[in-house]
């Protein structure tokens, strides 16, 4: 018959024992409960860094400040979206608003490109394009050139 010493070290050792399984327990509840709301926490093997990127929203994207869309900074006129969707797909808005042409160079840049740049057929776009251009980005006139005289008063030359 077991003393009452041995019956005590039983019992702790017992107490011990349930203590461990409750343990083991509690954590394996832990990893389901982190599984089930995020699966991708005990993936380790990719180092996962998700960077919120916003997006506007749509009237954020066309709006026009001043006169000016705000996204592309073109000057807001007539055939600006037409120009928007052909002419910022390779490079900014910007390489087409710093430059000033004639009808006739616009053409001329237009060609270069489809003809070396891949840009494709404008059709029907290339009139309203051109139209946008030369009537918002036309040649600068020289500022030092000074006007026409107007309304001079010419005599006569006597011989
Ligand atoms: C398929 C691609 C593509 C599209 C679409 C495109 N371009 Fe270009 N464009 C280019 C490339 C490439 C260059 C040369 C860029 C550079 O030199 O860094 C260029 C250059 C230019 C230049 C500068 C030319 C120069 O002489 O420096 C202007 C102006 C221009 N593009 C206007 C336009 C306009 C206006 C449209 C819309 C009709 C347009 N681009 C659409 C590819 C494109």
């Amino acid at each position: 018959m077991a003393t009452e010493e041995e019956f005590k070290a039983l019992l702790k050792q017992t107490h011990r024992f349930l203590n461990l399984m409750y343990a083991m327990i509690l954590i394996t509840i832990g990893t389901m409960v982190t599984y089930v709301n995020n699966p991708d926490f005990f993936d380790l093997s990719s180092e996962q860094m998700i960077v919120e990127v916003p997006i506007p929203a749509e009237e954020d994207r066309d709006r026009i400040e001043n006169g000016i869309h705000v996204r592309t900074g073109f000057i807001d006129a007539e055939g600006m979206y037409i120009v928007i969707a052909n002419c910022t797909n390779c490079h900014s808005a910007k390489l087409v608003t710093q430059n000033r042409m004639t009808a006739e160079r616009w053409n001329e840049t237009i060609k270069w490109m489809q003809e070396t740049q891949n840009l494709w057929d404008l059709g029907e776009n290339q009139e309203i394009i051109v139209n946008y251009l030369v009537t918002n980005y036309p040649p600068r006139k020289a500022g030092s050139r000074r006007a026409n005289l107007t309304e001079i008063e010419w005599y006569e030359a006597k011989d």
